[in-house]
């Protein structure tokens, strides 16, 4: 882990295991090979393929894509129980890399009613879980639960014990979606000032969305030296979900001046891998969806068109082709102008001259008053004269 960049900002994606989780998310296991592969090609660092102690189905599910996957690390999750990263060890079986995450709550509301341990006897049992993890895979990610809740000198203790037994990744996560960008920037930088030798570990980031702040505040985090972001594709996850994937990698790429860090990803890949998703669990996204949404490249409005087709640059921060989208969609409706509804046409063999486009388009406006979207067979109707007819 040593020999990553430090302006490298590595991807964990937890899709299969956060995501999955999640209710109307659920995949078989056939599905989760597919979609694991997809994420490969994505270019994903780490690949968290579920929790095997949860289910035999998890486990061979996480055993297959072990043994099918051969660039991406390959995580199981276990709580610190001997029984649960036994459980990971054996699925991991036949990884090529492999990861085993550790995790525990650590917050004073779960420490009394989830767990009913002390600040110690959770220590013990972090480096009781970490030492038995250690000899069965490449590398162990330890995980605080309800890190942001949690006080920060305990989590540097918790973290300084962690490390001592053998933990290489530490992760900070905003279990219930509750922290804002500002606090999460200063509890890394808390973090990276007081953990000893802080710069022998990647700090992780794995934030929820409960108040619609988990790839802000992800960002933030990397802004104050987190280097592992765990997300889900399309966002989805416990309740409002992960901080979505496709959202992080895209926010790096574009504003990467701003953050001076980098993925290597394949964005190219994003909206395929998308639209595999929706289509295995059945749930749909959203038109709006940032990067990923049926929206996302497409313009109505005519001022916007009219900018767009002088300058793409006017209304367009990143291309459609970055994420795997041919070309920008130029939606004719009744917000378009008369500069888009002319350039569709030509698009379509048609030349009206001034006149006749003056007619055409006081129709379309019509039209598209009744309509919400005006689609090709409408234009021909246009040219026709017999738009009312369709
Ligand atoms: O949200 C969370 O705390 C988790 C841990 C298991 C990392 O998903
Ligand atoms: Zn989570």
């Amino acid at each position: 882990m040593s020999s990553i960049p430090p302006n490298r900002v590595l991807i964990f994606d937890t899709t299969l295991r956060d995501g999955e989780q999640a209710p109307g998310f659920s995949m078989n296991r056939q599905s989760k090979l597919r979609m694991a592969s997809m994420l490969e090609d994505v270019g994903v660092d780490i690949l968290e393929a579920g929790f095997p102690a949860a289910s035999p189905d998890d486990a061979t599910a996480v055993n297959a894509i072990a043994k099918t996957l051969h660039q991406t690390t390959i995580c199981a999750l276990a709580r610190c129980q001997s029984n649960d990263i036994e459980t990971a060890a054996r699925a991991l079986e036949g990884a090529h890399k492999s990861r085993i995450h550790v995790f525990i709550s650590t917050s004073p509301l779960h420490r009394e009613f989830k767990l009913g341990k002390s600040k110690e006897e959770i220590i013990e049992m972090a480096i009781k879980g970490i030492t038995q993890a250690r000899p069965h895979c490449g590398e162990v990610e330890f995980s605080a639960e309800d890190a942001l809740r949690t006080e920060p000198d305990y989590l540097v203790e918790i973290f300084n014990a962690a490390i001592k037994a053998g933990a290489t990744i530490l992760n900070v996560p905003d279990t219930v979606g509750y922290t804002t960008p500002n606090e999460i920037f200063r509890l890394f930088n808390y973090l990276k000032q007081n953990i000893k030798n802080s710069d022998s570990v990647i700090l992780s980031t794995h934030c929820h969305d409960d108040l619609g702040m988990a790839t802000a505040n992800s960002l933030s985090a990397v802004e104050a030296g987190a280097r592992q972001i765990e997300c889900a594709l399309n966002g989805i996850g416990e309740r409002a979900g992960n901080a979505a994937l496709e959202e992080v990698i895209m926010a790096l790429k574009v504003r990467k001046p701003y953050y001076d860090v980098y993925t290597e990803t394949n964005s190219q890949k994003l909206t395929a891998a998308s639209r595999l998703l929706t289509q295995i669990t059945g749930q749909p996204i959203a038109r709006n969806k940032a990067i990923v949404g049926e929206n996302a490249f497409a313009h109505e409005s005519g001022i916007h068109q009219h900018g767009m087709l002088k300058n793409r640059d006017t209304y367009e921060i990143m291309r459609p082709e970055d994420v795997g989208i041919t070309q920008t969609r130029l939606v004719l409706g009744k917000h378009s102008g008369r500069a888009a509804l002319q350039k569709r046409l030509n698009e379509l063999g048609y030349d009206p001259d001034n006149t006749k486009m003056d007619d055409i388009f006081v129709r379309f406006k019509k039209l598209a008053d009744k309509k919400r979207e005006i689609h090709e067979e409408d234009l021909h109707a246009l040219i026709m004269g017999n738009e009312n007819q369709n």
